[in-house]
């Protein structure tokens, strides 16, 4: 256990609420909304960081009224310590039916936009002038299917609405999945890019709203015991896990075409694998940040597809159990094709061909329905010389090894060789705890709280620019390929795995093969 010093070393300002703003949702009445967004909305009202000017725009086909889709997405955010704030929203919130491919809903969304704010009238007031400015701000949030992302910015822009003028701005939230591919994430950053500037852009990752990601940073840079050693020289291998227990519990019409691969890969996997590549950046700038995370996906090893089927392995859960529970098979799932062959569990073995990372394997694995829920990176430390110890009998020094937990148990851990007591040298492993629900009382977010605060301030640092995006799915393209081949993805075939395991046999292997064991799923 470590105990955390009362005071931060510099002690944090209280942030500011953000700038008025009309918070138009693509897609109001979809789960992201009612299960994420609303609640975050609700979690930075009761901190006091939402303009009192703020409202919400939900917009969807349903047939609804403001008091309807009031309640229908209040309704899910019981907290009675929470009354002022969803007085706050609930004032704040209203609706608007539309089709997201009609030209009508924009002209209707436009009408929304208010000049000038009403506080803004008593033109008496000496910020009178800035709050009618900023009164138009807004934006746009695509909580949307992905097919409907290029119409909704195309008619955004063919209705004004996205042009930046008398000091307000329009910026564009846009969710996962961004493309399906290289090429279509491509072809997507191209058509948004032709009637938005990329400053108005804010890829989201909810990944990266984790305080624990954000920390990753911090533990490095922040620290010199870490920094001089993060390197090929001292780590042997790292290893990025993220697996979870739930199955696909009826999402499989999104899951099933798209599979672990496309959901978490170039995406929450990558956002990790960044942080922990990254060389220090020249400043907290956010586009020095971006800059130093692209170049590492830039880095690593480009594989030809049968180079990626060798360094591959995707499973599928069948039936099995989960903490007690009886788990059907991802097959038998009802949104879900009965003869699927979509992967709910990857790993792959990646290299970073650069001077820190040359020769340092990257193993990453995620699944669904494991033995566990953990999101976590673990830094393989060198085993050190054994030449003193090597007279004690069965002495293998074990490596030191650094845990990174990213969730639910968010913290660290380090492991390291002590001297077990007695009067002979025995050696023994110990293990050094840090948790962030002990050592402080916040209550882990969803980390959209983060990111809709960031973008209502204009601060990029936590999204993703389009050449992450980009370098993200040209890694993963020669391993959409080798599965899409019949005669590749032989190479690296699809192995059911039973719920409630440590996912397919194939996945130790390939870990054994850089001499590597994966962190067991307990
Ligand atoms: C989403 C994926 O982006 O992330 C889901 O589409 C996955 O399939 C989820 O379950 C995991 O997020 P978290 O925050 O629970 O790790």
């Amino acid at each position: 256990m470590t105990e955390v010093l009362p005071a931060p070393h510099c002690p944090p300002t209280p942030p500011d609420a953000a700038p008025p703003c009309l918070i138009v949702i693509f897609g109001a009445r979809g789960d992201l909304t009612h299960r994420l967004l609303i609640p975050a909305l609700l979690d930075l009202a009761r901190e006091g960081l939402l303009a009192k000017d703020t409202r919400i725009l939900g917009v969807d086909h349903h047939e609804e009224d403001d008091e309807s889709f009031r309640n229908a997405v209040l309704a899910a955010c019981h907290d009675n310590k929470s009354n002022g704030a969803r007085d706050f929203l609930r004032s704040r919130l209203f609706y608007q039916r539309g089709d997201f491919t009609a030209a009508a809903t924009f002209d209707a969304i436009a009408r929304h936009l208010p000049e000038p704010c009403p506080d803004a009238r008593a033109e008496s007031r000496p910020d009178a002038e800035t709050e009618k400015k900023s009164c138009g701000n807004a934006i746009f949030y695509l909580a949307t299917a992905p097919r409907f992302f290029e119409t909704i910015i195309d008619l955004l822009s063919q209705a004004g609405l996205l042009r930046e003028e008398d000091g307000h701005f329009r910026r564009i939230i846009i969710e996962k999945p961004f493309g399906r591919d290289l090429a279509s994430a491509q072809a997507l950053n191209k058509a948004i890019l032709r009637v938005a500037a990329e400053t108005q852009i804010y890829r989201i990752d909810h990944y990266l709203g984790k305080e624990t990601v954000q920390n990753i940073m911090v533990l490095r840079f922040a620290n010199f015991m870490f920094e001089p050693i993060w390197d090929r020289s001292h780590i042997d291998a790292v290893e990025i896990t993220a697996a979870e227990t739930v199955g696909v519990e009826g999402r499989g019409r999104f899951y099933d075409t798209a599979g672990a691969l496309r959901d978490m890969v170039p995406n929450h996997m990558f956002q990790l694998l960044s942080m922990i590549g990254m060389e220090p950046p020249n400043s907290f700038d956010a586009e020095a940040i971006r800059t130093e995370k692209a170049k590492v996906l830039e880095a690593v090893r480009p594989y030809s597809p049968q180079e990626a089927m060798a360094n591959a392995v995707r499973g599928q859960y069948g039936a099995g159990t989960i903490a007690g529970a009886a788990q059907r098979a991802y097959r038998a799932d009802a949104s879900v094709d009965a003869a699927s062959e979509t992967e709910t569990f990857v790993a792959l073995t990646l290299w970073i061909d650069n001077w820190r990372w040359q020769g340092v394997p990257f193993l990453i694995r995620t699944g669904k329905a494991l033995a566990a829920r953990r999101t976590e990176a673990v830094i393989h430390f060198r085993k050190a010389p054994g030449v003193l110890f090597r007279h004690i009998p069965a002495c293998d020094l074990s490596p030191g090894r650094l845990i990174l937990k990213i969730q639910p148990d968010e913290g660290l851990s380090l492991r390291f060789v002590i001297k077990h007591p007695g009067r002979q040298i025995v050696l023994t492993d110990a293990e050094m705890q840090f948790f962030y629900a002990n050592a402080f009382k916040s209550r882990p977010s969803t980390g959209y709280e983060t990111l809709l605060y960031d973008c209502l301030t204009g601060d990029p640092t936590l999204f993703q620019r389009a050449d992450h995006v980009e370098a993200g799915w040209a890694v993963v393209q020669p391993f959409l390929d080798g599965f899409a081949d019949p005669a590749l993805g032989r190479l690296s075939p699809l192995e059911i795995y039973a719920a409630g395991s440590q996912g397919p046999s194939g996945a130790a292997a390939l870990a054994a093969r850089c001499g590597h064991l994966w962190h067991e799923l307990a």
